[in-house]
């Protein structure tokens, strides 16, 4: 087994993954009530968060566990929060210390590619697509081996998470926005006068794979403003639930229309059958059903993280993605002194 530990932003989290990929424990903290207090995350406060629970969740994680069936100690080293990746690197460094492991370090976003192994890696052929998308990235790599991987498109400015947060702000909605908006998209309607950009949908060359979604936020606030103007759509001055559910709708469709168009452009340029979405934002049910569609059509294998919990930040696919690293190390040496915090992106 590895005992994985996951603190890049407002989660900490740890778990226990065996060589079948399979989670045998699985622990979840989340800040983010106070986050929705806040209007988002804020860095600070999400640091001391972590400080202050990794005890917690460490107690839970390490209770009659068997030592001598753990052959290393995982955890995300960036890119994140500084402060409360500190707190992971830290208490994962003194296990590592405490019982003699090696100490894996995990890049984040590869553990978000990896959540798609968890209880599923068998089926998985390569070469594949992955699209990477959450609060924080927005990237489609060209996936050859278990270790190789490259970027090929990613965002310009804001990953779509972060547009689904900043658009349920506006809306009213409050925070993570992902899963609240998309609630509230499923009483929205289409509507002739509520349509908005699909950012970079249709750029070719350089831009051909890459995204873009401050534009889409404007977007949204503009129309705000716009559709007060007119009382069919306000109530005391303020927009009304329909009229705010039916442009949750659109703010969701237009991202994922957008996201799924480029990766399968991808699909197509590549000529590759294999295809994959992972990241918070892939818990999103309509872009998940949409996936597995599309995939369908085009003849391609489709995967998708098997539970909503290894969509957003999590332990188990860091074990997940330092199984990988293990398995394809010659020497199986990761010492602890070697690992440091990383912030640069792959
Ligand atoms: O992977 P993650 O937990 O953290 C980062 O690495 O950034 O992703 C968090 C992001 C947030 O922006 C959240 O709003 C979004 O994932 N998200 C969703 C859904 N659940 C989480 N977006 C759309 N629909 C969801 N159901
Ligand atoms: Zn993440």
């Amino acid at each position: 087994m590895i005992l994985a530990i996951e603190t890049s932003c407002d989660e900490v989290s740890a778990s226990l993954v065996n060589e079948n990929f399979e989670v045998e424990k699985h622990i979840i903290f989340s800040s983010s009530d106070l986050a929705n207090k806040t209007g988002g995350v804020v860095p600070e406060l999400a640091a001391r968060e972590a400080a202050n629970m990794m005890q917690s969740v460490l107690k839970k994680i390490t209770e009659n566990i068997d030592w001598d069936s753990v052959k290393a100690i995982a955890v995300t080293n960036g890119p994140g929060l500084v402060g409360s990746l500190m707190t992971g690197i830290e208490a994962a460094k003194t296990l590592a210390i405490l019982f003699n492991k090696p100490l894996i370090p995990v890049f984040h976003i590869f553990g978000h590619m990896c959540a798609n192994f968890l209880e599923q890696k068998e089926k998985i052929i390569f070469p594949a697509l992955v699209l990477t998308v959450s609060g924080g990235h927005n990237d489609i790599y060209l996936w050859n081996s278990e270790t190789e991987y490259l970027k090929i498109g990613t965002t310009l400015d804001d990953a779509a998470g972060e547009c689904f947060d900043k658009c349920a702000r506006m809306l009213g909605l409050g925070y993570p926005g992902g899963p609240l908006l998309s609630h509230c998209a499923e009483h929205g309607e289409k509507r002739d006068d509520i349509i908005l950009p699909r950012p970079l949908k249709h750029a070719k060359n350089e831009n051909m794979f890459n995204f873009s979604f401050s534009g889409l936020k404007t977007a949204l606030l503009y129309k705000i403003e716009n559709l007060k103007q007119n009382s069919l759509n306000t109530n005391n001055n303020k927009l009304t639930k329909q009229t705010i559910s039916d442009l949750a709708l659109e703010v969701e469709t237009a991202i994922c229309e957008t996201l799924l168009h480029k990766l399968f452009l991808a699909q197509k340029k590549y000529n590759i059958s294999t295809v994959m979405i992972s990241g918070g934002v892939s818990a999103n049910k309509p872009l998940r059903k949409q996936f597995l569609e599309q995939a369908k059509q085009r003849k391609c294998n489709a995967f998708i993280p098997v539970k909503f919990e290894y969509c957003t930040d999590n332990a188990a696919m860091i074990g997940s993605a330092a199984h990988i690293l293990w398995n394809n190390s010659k020497n199986k040496k990761f010492p602890v002194e070697a690992v440091k915090i990383q912030m640069n992106a792959l």
